[in-house]
């Protein structure tokens, strides 16, 4: 098992190129089966949960290959396998994706359910309703989703909860389905218009992403398109908060600060100094941080993906810290690793109180899901001493490059195989 070993209470200074976005990646990758032909994809980050939906793809019948670092090529024959059964399934929450696309160009689509998900229950029943609403029938045995239509129709679908992923899977089953589909209660994450744009760019007619309600006509045939992935909002706002906890300088290239605006917002609230210029964004950690309240809602709140790494600010910011999540059950796995560094953080429920101390300090400790384990990275970079950082598996899933994008800026870490 890898780790990082990172010796801390170092500032930062520099630049970091930030990659294209994992949940928009994931999803746009998804969407390639829609059509038939090579589509050019660029940004893409190289990171393993997108590695591992490419080879999803290929065991598909698409051809798959690197063009360079950041782009690659999705060629989709006419003929494509429906079934997604493999192991490598259960291990990514994103190949549930593959349902809507495979359906809405098959007519039929077959996916083992993800496997259990280190961030709680993680249910599909507004994907299955969406279906449903579109005229397939959907069956769910023995932990694979199956679904099937021989004519998708579009349908008037009111989500119970704006879900990224019934969001993107729907958006993606009606594209070509007959007549109008809208559906109101929609997610707005800036990845959901990511893969809207990507749709209309391949001649589809999606309108409203962004917004509660998206509109979609389908039409017959969909052409393939070239298309460049936003960068990644969440990996923004893991070096943001690097930045405030070891009171660094530092410059984020390739960036959509529009994206980050609930992120900023709160940076700012806690003194840390954020000043995006174009495509740049400058931020400038304070000498002390201030205490603040987070409430993780869907977009345009606060990201619930940005919650471990702004609690692991908190640990040593001047007063009480009040941590509300409400996305995810089982999402504050990084409160007792930050414990084992010295902070003091009590859970009670959905809720976590952040008693700020001085310092932290080096300590052997546990990345137990991708977040948790970026806001450990956070921890140690501003940490007393060694920190030694297991499980970075979980880490390569959602960060290209880490450990060479930290040392580009001065810190002292290395990876451990
Ligand atoms: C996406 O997951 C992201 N993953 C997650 O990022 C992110 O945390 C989440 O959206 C929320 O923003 C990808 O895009 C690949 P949801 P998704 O459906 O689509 C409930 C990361 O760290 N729900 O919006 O699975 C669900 O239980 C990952 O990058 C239902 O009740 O999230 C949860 O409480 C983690 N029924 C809430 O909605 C459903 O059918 C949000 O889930 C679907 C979801």
């Amino acid at each position: 098992m890898s780790k990082l070993l990172i010796q801390g209470g170092k500032t930062l200074s520099g630049t970091v190129r930030i990659s294209g976005a994992k949940n928009s990646a994931v999803a746009i990758i998804a969407a390639c089966i829609l059509f038939r032909g090579e589509t050019i994809l660029e940004n893409v980050p190289k990171i393993s949960d997108v590695q591992i939906l490419l080879h999803i793809m290929e065991q598909l019948g698409a051809k798959i290959h690197w063009l360079n670092e950041e782009s690659v090529s999705i060629e989709v024959p006419d003929q494509i396998e429906y079934s997604a059964r493999y192991e490598e399934v259960r291990s990514l929450r994103a190949s549930n994706l593959l349902l809507g696309s495979l359906l809405g160009r098959c007519g039929k689509a077959e996916v083992a359910l993800p496997g259990g998900c280190d961030l709680g229950p993680r249910p599909m029943d507004l994907h299955i309703k969406g279906f449903s609403k579109l005229g397939a029938t959907v069956e769910t045995k023995n932990d694979y989703i199956q679904a099937k239509a021989d004519h998708l129709t579009g349908a008037f679908i009111y989500l119970d909860f704006p879900s990224v992923g019934a969001t993107e899977n729907i958006m993606m089953a009606a594209a070509m389905a007959e007549g109008l589909t809208t559906i109101e209660n929609v997610a707005k994450e800036p990845e959901i218009v990511d893969l809207a744009n990507l749709l209309n760019s391949a001649g589809a007619k999606v309108r409203g992403a962004g917004t509660d309600i998206i509109k979609i006509e389908g039409v017959p045939e969909l052409r393939t398109p070239h298309h460049t992935i936003i960068p990644d909002r969440i990996e923004a706002g893991t070096f943001l908060a690097a930045a405030a906890m070891t009171g660094s300088n530092l410059k984020l290239e390739n960036v959509i600060s529009a994206h980050l605006n609930p992120v900023i917002a709160k940076m700012r609230e806690s003194g840390v100094i954020v000043r995006p210029n174009g495509s740049d964004i400058y931020v400038k950690g304070p000498n002390e941080l201030k205490a603040v309240n987070v409430k993780t809602l869907a977009h345009p709140g606060f990201p619930t993906d940005m919650q471990p790494q702004i609690m692991s600010m908190l640990t040593i910011a001047n007063g009480t810290s009040t941590i509300v999540e409400n996305l995810f059950e089982e999402r504050m796995k990084a409160a007792p690793e930050l414990c084992k560094m010295g902070a003091d953080i009590t859970i009670n429920g959905n809720i976590a109180t952040v008693h700020g101390v001085k310092k932290l300090h080096g300590a052997s400790v546990m990345a137990k899901d991708l977040r948790a384990g970026a806001a450990l990275v956070i921890a140690a970079l501003a940490a007393e001493g060694e920190t030694e950082i297991n499980g970075l598996t979980v880490i390569d899933r959602g960060y290209y490059q880490m450990e060479e994008k930290l040392a580009q800026l001065g810190a002292t870490v290395r990876r451990v195989d």
